[in-house]
């Protein structure tokens, strides 16, 4: 079954009206629902007491109309009567302040007592709907996250070095702690690296980002256990950030759940903007659906403005409809809108659901509504189609987390520079699995590691045996320069990749936002996309047997080479040694796309995207971005799905933000 639904606060509202919701929600096609991540206080209102009725009475008038219940276990909100009695549990910030009661997030995940607590709530949900015929699974917390540096965690941290270094001897010998004197003779001397302790050793830094990390991973797995044990039937997932978050190793929070599932917006009052930018929300799926490398759920889409303390920008008319099904086109296998009804109190109270504050069913719930109707006709082809792509990024949290310690220049920052790549190829149609640095690369054909600042010999030799097997790797500033520890290797960089890249950096200069460089293709495939920008750092390159491809135009290094192109086993390795604007990733991947045999899905205008979904069956998605009708020239016969059967080639219109679910006749089954 395809899930279809919204996420619902039935404890926001008068038992009155649950059963109106709930007609209304059948109504829109909704197969499901997710409850109760919020609701620890209705749920034990006080130590030991425990209630659930009010719980099962609103899961009883959702299953009347065969809607099915995924549960939040509610540990992201702890009740004020938990968190008065044991102010510990409360989360110190990096600057040392420990948080105060009123949000959410407050706790610390290593708290003893915190855990006890969650033990327990967990424990007894567990047992209370094990064998509930609606509930089908588990959303574990909401969003972890937010690092805590409280002495429990300081201790905790010690421990953890311990595990990983064995000795002190190894720990000072690997983070350099002679720099400063910093040379520690007892584990209890090892900080937290606290504000106010100044910019810390990156070593030490780096590790405690891990630490924090699998703190999360360990309480998110304690939760897991509970789940397995008392509700196997069910599954159990957590709604993850999507690509912009940057507190944990998304893999490892990944790895014990059957599935990710993670909460998308593309319109937030943090963020005023007119046109939203859809490689943005597209790389956030390819990169959640990347975790596992299977498909995900959208526990929360967007359902209306989003906003706190600001109002977003209201989704145009066909936005939320559209942004749903730009989900399924990367690979969701299930969409709840969040939220339901907008709340009229709390902080939330301008984050917008589906029904308005009084409860009118507008044009919001209209749209949404057309799309389930839409939902139950495709649904079934949708389940068990997967993305298949044949150009990957590589993702590493390790990197991410070193440049969270140190930038190298303000101008930079590794999120940013993934998406600049990942929008050229977005722009050029083709399917990106965003995968771990360790991943199985065996089925791609091109492969862009950008920026891999923290380079494990096994991630060199993974990129490695890529290459020498045929693939097309390319190479991006700054990687190569750290080892595990975040020490800088002892090699001529990029370190463990030079021989691969066939290039040695000769040196590097980190640019002022007010200086500027150029960059000339030589290579004649390129050289009409001369001159490009070159900004915030540029490596001199010293080829090795390798081709320049493109030269520096300015300054001391003018006429040097920017970019490389080496031959490596039966593969090709692309360097490039500065990070330009849109229009350095554009030129070059038009030309690496060629080089490494990728054929765009479809040729299509601007604003336009394509993605396709394959069983067997293969299943075009066409959706239009843009404010106007645009047209698109098919390469072949295909039976458009929401239009019941008619048959499309050679040329078709898409309306305005509007989507075309296309079976291609010729890889059909039926
Ligand atoms: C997140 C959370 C939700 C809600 C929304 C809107 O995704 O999971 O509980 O806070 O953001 O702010
Ligand atoms: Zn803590």
């Amino acid at each position: 079954m395809f899930y279809f639904g919204v996420d619902y606060y039935p404890e926001h509202w008068p038992e009155e009206r649950w059963p109106e919701d709930a007609r209304l929600m059948a109504e829109a096609g909704f197969n499901v629902v997710r409850l109760a991540e919020f609701a620890w206080s209705r749920m034990e209102p006080k130590q030991g007491q425990y209630d659930f009725d009010w719980l099962d009475r609103a899961i009883d008038i959702l299953t009347s109309h065969d809607i099915r219940v995924v549960l939040g276990t509610p540990t992201a909100s702890p009740p004020p009567w938990l968190m008065a009695r044991h102010p510990d549990s409360f989360r110190v910030r990096e600057d040392g302040q420990r948080v105060t009661f009123g949000n959410r997030r407050e706790y610390c995940p290593n708290n003893l007592v915190y855990r006890e607590y969650t033990h327990r709530i967990v424990t007894r949900m567990a047992e209370h709907y094990a064998d509930h015929p609606a509930v089908i699974g588990w959303q574990i917390d909401n969003e972890f996250g937010d690092r805590c540096y409280c002495p429990v965690c300081a201790r905790a941290f010690q421990d953890w070095l311990r595990r990983r270094y064995g000795s002190l001897d190894e720990l000072n010998e690997k983070w350099g702690t002679i720099f400063w004197s910093h040379v520690y003779t007892d584990w209890d001397q090892i900080p937290l690296p606290l504000e106010t302790g100044g910019s810390p050793n990156p070593g030490l830094a780096l590790d405690f980002f891990r630490f924090s990390s699998d703190s999360y991973v360990a309480y998110q797995q304690m939760q897991v256990d509970i789940l397995r044990e008392k509700c196997p039937e069910h599954f159990v997932t957590h709604n993850f950030h999507g690509f912009h978050y940057e507190g944990l190793n998304y893999f490892d929070l990944a790895r014990d759940l059957d599935f990710v599932a993670w909460d998308n917006y593309q319109r937030t009052g943090w963020l005023l903007q007119a046109q939203v930018d859809p490689s943005y929300a597209a790389l956030a799926h390819d990169a959640m659906r990347g975790l596992k490398r299977q498909n995900f759920w959208v526990m929360e889409q967007q359902a209306g403005q989003g906003g706190w303390e600001m109002v977003s920008v209201a989704p145009r008319p066909g936005e939320l409809r559209l942004w749903a099904y730009q989900a399924i086109a990367h690979g969701a296998d299930a969409v709840l809108f969040f939220r339901w009804r907008t709340a009229r109190f709390g902080t939330e109270q301008y984050w917008h659901g589906l029904l308005d504050h009084d409860g009118h069913a507008g044009r919001r719930y209209q749209e949404i509504k057309r799309m389930g109707a839409e939902i139950k006709t495709i649904g079934e082809r949708l389940v068990g189609s997967s993305v298949k792509p044949s150009v990957a990024m590589i993702l590493s949290y390790d990197s991410r987390f070193a440049f969270q310690i140190q930038a190298n220049n303000p101008g930079f920052s590794y999120p940013n520079h993934f998406h600049q790549v990942y929008r050229a190829l977005h722009r050029r149609h083709v399917l990106v699995d965003v995968v771990a640095p360790t991943a199985d690369l065996s089925s791609y054909q091109l492969v862009v590691a950008p920026a891999l600042h923290v380079l494990p010999d096994a991630v060199a030799g993974n990129l490695k045996r890529f290459v020498a097997a045929g693939g097309v790797l390319v190479v991006t500033p700054r990687s190569g320069v750290k080892d595990e520890a975040n020490a800088v290797v002892n090699q001529r960089l990029p370190g463990l990749l030079a021989e691969l890249c066939g290039v040695e950096v000769e040196e590097y200069d980190s640019l002022g936002a007010d200086m500027y460089n150029e960059v000339e293709f030589t290579l004649p495939e390129l050289a009409s996309h001369s001159p490009v920008a070159a900004k915030v750092w540029c490596d001199v390159l010293q080829p090795h047997g390798t081709t320049a491809i493109a030269r520096y135009t300015q300054d001391y290094y003018a006429g040097k080479p920017a970019i490389t192109l080496n031959r490596f086993g039966q593969g090709q390795v692309v360097y490039v040694g500065t990070v330009g604007d849109a229009r350095l990733y554009e030129a070059l991947v038009g030309w690496l796309l060629n080089l490494a045999g990728v054929q765009e899905i479809l040729a299509v205008p601007r604003g336009v995207e394509v993605t396709e979904r394959w069983q067997g069956d293969r299943l075009l998605f066409v959706l239009n971005h843009a404010e106007r009708e645009q047209e698109v020239t098919l390469d072949g016969r295909y039976v458009d799905l929401l239009d019941g059967s008619a048959v499309l080639e050679g040329r078709a219109a898409v309306a305005p933000r509007d989507v075309l679910i296309l079976l291609d006749e010729e890889n059909a089954n039926d």
